[in-house]
């Protein structure tokens, strides 16, 4: 059996080969030791694979931490990595952000622009849907969130994934080894977001958190920056995911497609199934809190677990026919959003982008792929860099 942690390897995703491994673990080590990757590490790993477990895990706040068992003074808060109730606390504070009203007040504006970009499109013949679409349109929609203006798309695109993705050499700057590079783009990222947080455009999320004084969460100069690097990343890399591999499937299955295209009625099934497929998220770590036992393995305070959401949405015990793309897939209890206290906070904005780009782009345009998609080197983010489309000669 390959080794597991070929699940850190950030080129085993690039070759898309993870599938293969996930599922004979989900046959037979459901809950497996992973060998330290750095022999220096002072705790036990676990890697969980199956849906009830990873669910089991993402649910129970109390025996798995998000808080690492370590001191991590010095480090500033960040809503990721706490537990209630200072959790509870910071997800008040992105609340207002996120409730359906304020979701849907950005919608025709996410409309207008897909609408243009499908334009765009249709004007060239051809184009790449991840550059040309799915890079543009999360990034205007989250500085629209966060109240940044349009035109520093480019920029933030830029170095929001130097940042993301040291481990691909492609978004790596010339001549500068993989972590300094990143680094840069961090502190580029860091001056930007101290000046935007210094005049935060009223309504925006950014002054939101400028305000968390007077919200009753009081945060750190420090916690506030983590907290816009943190979403900077969250609400793109996440969004071009599944943007880029929902169009991938289906332009891959076009009798999907033309299913969607004959019922719309499916789209809302069809974003579930985007979701599941793509589960732009990897993986994410919690610590064991209370010795207790999850797929029959015992596990002990101090121990990581990594729950695979890919794997857990491609489970044979939890979907029927898991490698089957089915647009109207009903029930879909897929976990590319997590579950339980960290459920994703930004979710109902992810489906809304996914469902305007069925319904705009994909459902509209007679698009065909037009070369080989690309795969971003990461073992942390399932995305493509690269899908070059283009339309259908008139028949
Ligand atoms: C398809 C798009 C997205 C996917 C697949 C996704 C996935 C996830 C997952 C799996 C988690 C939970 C991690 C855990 O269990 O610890 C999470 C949390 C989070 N997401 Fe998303 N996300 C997406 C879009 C967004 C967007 C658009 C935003 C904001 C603009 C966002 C902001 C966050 C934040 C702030 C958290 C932390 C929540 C907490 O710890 O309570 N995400 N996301």
């Amino acid at each position: 059996m390959t080794d597991v942690r070929a699940l850190f390897d950030p080129s085993f995703h690039e070759a898309e080969r993870a599938h293969e491994l996930l599922a004979r673990l989900r046959a037979d080590h459901p809950v497996v030791e992973c060998p330290p990757l750095d022999p220096e590490q002072p705790f036990r790993s676990w890697v969980v694979t199956r849906h009830a477990d990873v669910l089991a895990v993402t649910k129970d706040a109390s025996t798995f931490r998000a808080h690492p068992p370590i001191d991590m003074e010095g480090m500033p808060r960040q809503i990721n990595m706490t537990d209630p109730p200072e959790h509870t606390a910071l997800r008040r504070l992105l609340a207002p952000a996120f409730t359906p009203k304020a979701v849907a007040a950005m919608a025709s504006g996410i409309r207008d622009h897909a609408t243009a970009l499908a334009q765009g499109l249709r004007e060239r013949g051809q184009g790449d849907f991840v550059k040309d679409v799915a890079r543009e349109l999360s990034m205007r929609a989250l500085c629209r969130l966060l109240g940044l203006p349009d035109a520093d798309v480019a920029f933030l695109c830029d170095r929001v994934e130097a940042m993301t993705h040291p481990t691909d050499p492609e978004f790596v700057r010339p001549r500068c080894p993989p972590e300094v590079s990143a680094g840069l783009a961090w502190r580029e990222l860091g001056f930007y977001l101290a000046r935007a947080y210094a005049r935060p455009r009223p309504g925006g999320l950014l002054a939101l958190l400028a305000g968390s004084d007077a919200a009753g969460v009081p945060l750190t100069a420090d916690e506030r920056m983590h907290f816009g690097w943190l979403l900077l990343d969250a609400g793109y890399t996440t969004v071009v995911g599944a943007i880029g591999g929902a169009a991938r499937v289906l332009l891959d299955h076009p009798d999907e497609l033309s299913r969607l295209r004959h019922d719309p009625s499916l789209v809302e099934t069809a974003v579930e199934e985007g979701l599941r497929w793509t589960s732009p998220i990897v993986h994410f770590s919690r610590w064991v809190a209370e010795e207790t036992v999850l797929g029959g393995v015992k596990l002990s305070p101090g121990e990581r677990v990594q729950v695979l959401f890919p794997s857990a949405n491609r489970d044979e015990r939890a979907f029927a026919d898991p490698f089957r793309f089915d647009a109207g897939r009903t029930p879909n209890p897929h976990l590319a959003f997590g579950a339980g206290a960290h459920f994703c906070v930004g979710a109902p904005l992810a489906r809304l982008q996914l469902r305007v780009v069925l319904e705009e782009l994909l459902m509209k345009l007679d698009l065909e792929p037009a070369g080989t998609p690309r795969v971003i080197r990461s073992a942390v983010n399932a995305g493509l860099k690269s899908l070059p489309v283009r339309l259908k000669p008139a028949a």
